[in-house]
């Protein structure tokens, strides 16, 4: 029999792309295997997401040009997965009844009991249930990078006024402190050398009463032999704790970069989120941890237009970003979610002015990136080795890209004078020559490079 295919599309962050590494490993036990392209797929999965009304209408397009696909190719199984799929439920079945499955956000682990059925010829099934709780953690996708994202924990119980992921991503639930060691050993005998430790909130990991503080977590991955570096994202400003401060005074692999939302510089607008911090208390956060570890980079999500944000409210937010000149930023123009109380609010900003304000905080912000990515020409700097990145130029020297502990990404040339350049590859560590700031990228020329797996026993 002709092996079946699958292909995923994936919609939204960092932990959709997690879930659908997982669903790939998942479908490959299955004896499915990877197509290259949705047109050689069996079954498409489609894993959405729902943050801002823009996701959840290209999540919902693709699956009508999937339903139309399946009205002559009647062969085809779609699945939706994902924050949409949650949210809507039935009402993906009732919009395009060609869909099969739809799966929510804690069903994903039920996926073959379900393609089962519609392979038997079972009519579609919506599973939305997020009390059934298996272990979908335990399954890692493929493993080909250096760099692997690790769910550390699900959930999240903040309920900041704009947002959809409390209601589509359930209450926070921490996973167990061994089986996250455990599974980031098995990552490292397989080449990774970098981990990006996941959550919405991981400063509130163990809250739920694991009996392991973030930190202490921290403390124990630094801990595993062969990893060189340690991410975390994303950490809510409230529950920034002493002892993650320290980890960032202790902790040697602990990377110099910390992406701290603070979402506006006023005030009034944080109480209206439902943030529970004010500017100044996050002011004071940055400095403990710019004291705790010098150059640490700091990284954040800012929303313009939220309900009532009048001209002031926005002044506030570019001069706080001013004041903290942070590294990068990620801006979005505020987006009703039904499921969110801010959407029930009536004060809403103009969808013009909404526009001009983030165009204006993006220019301030491109120009802070800038000036402070040019500061780094001179500097010689160590990259974690990911890939080639091409070559710049017709018959130009081939590129390699990275990134340093501050997350930068860098492209860099490796010259044939460079000790131990013969054997670049990923996963190992080069000192770059930085020759070029850009707006989001350093360019520069290898001076040395390490092979960080000359020590370790790789599987
Ligand atoms: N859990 C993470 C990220 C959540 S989503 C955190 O709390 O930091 C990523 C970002 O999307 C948020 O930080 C916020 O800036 C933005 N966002 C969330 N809901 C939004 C909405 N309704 N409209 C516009 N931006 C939104
Ligand atoms: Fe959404 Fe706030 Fe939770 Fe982040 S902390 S996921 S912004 S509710
Ligand atoms: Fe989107 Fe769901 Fe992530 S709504 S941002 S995919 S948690």
């Amino acid at each position: 029999m002709k092996m079946k295919r699958f292909y995923i599309h994936t919609i939204g962050c960092q932990m959709n792309v997690s879930d659908s590494s997982k669903l790939c490993g998942l479908l490959s036990s299955l004896g499915y295997s990877p197509a290259s392209e949705t047109g050689d797929a069996d079954l498409v999965v489609v894993n959405t997401c729902t943050i801002r009304a823009k996701a959840r209408q290209k999540a919902m397009s693709l699956v009508g040009r999937l339903a139309a696909r399946k009205r002559s190719d009647p062969g085809l199984t779609i699945c939706v997965s994902g924050c949409v799929a949650q949210e809507e439920g039935e009402g993906i079945i009732r919009m395009f009844p060609e869909v099969d499955i739809v799966l929510g956000t804690a069903a994903l682990e039920r996926m073959p009991v379900h393609l089962r059925r519609i392979e038997a010829g079972g009519g579609p099934v919506v599973d939305t249930d997020m009390t059934a709780g298996g272990d979908f953690d335990l399954i890692t996708g493929p493993v080909t990078g250096v760099s692997h994202f690790v769910t550390i924990m699900r959930g999240c119980d903040n309920f900041c006024t704009y947002c959809v992921v409390p209601y589509v991503r359930g209450r926070e639930f921490s996973r167990p402190p061994s089986r996250i060691v455990e599974e980031i050993r098995s990552l490292v005998a397989r080449g990774v050398r970098e981990v990006t430790l996941l959550g919405q909130n991981v400063n509130s990991y163990g809250k739920d009463k694991n009996g392991c503080s973030f930190a202490r977590l921290l403390g124990m991955v630094n801990e595993i032999e062969g990893l060189l570096r340690i991410r975390f994202t994303t950490s809510h400003p409230k529950d920034l704790s002493p002892g993650l401060v320290d980890a960032f005074r202790n902790l040697d692999r602990l990377c110099s970069h910390i992406h701290l939302p603070v979402q506006s510089g006023s005030d009034r607008i944080l109480e209206r989120m439902n943030r529970k911090y004010t500017r100044e208390e996050y002011l004071e956060k940055l400095e403990t941890l710019r004291s705790a570890r010098e150059g640490i980079a700091l990284s954040s999500d800012i929303i313009v237009g939220f309900p009532g944000e009048s001209e002031r409210d926005f002044q506030q937010t570019l001069d706080l970003v001013r004041q903290v000149e942070f590294d990068s930023i990620f801006a979005f123009i505020y987006s009703d979610r039904p499921l969110a109380p801010a959407s029930k609010f009536s004060d809403k900003v103009d969808e013009d002015e909404k526009r001009r304000r983030i165009n204006t905080l993006l220019s301030l912000q491109n120009s802070i990136s800038r000036r402070k990515n040019i500061e780094f020409e001179g500097r010689v700097i160590e990259v974690l080795v990911e890939g080639k990145s091409g070559r710049s130029g017709n018959g130009a020297a081939l590129q390699w890209t990275g990134r340093d502990t501050t997350n930068r990404v860098v492209n860099f040339t490796v010259p044939g004078d460079c000790p131990g350049g013969a054997a670049v590859r990923p996963g190992c560590l080069a000192q770059v020559r930085i020759e070029a700031g850009l707006a989001h990228s350093l360019k520069g020329r290898a001076v040395a490079i390490a092979d960080a797996f000359a020590n370790v026993a790789v599987a």
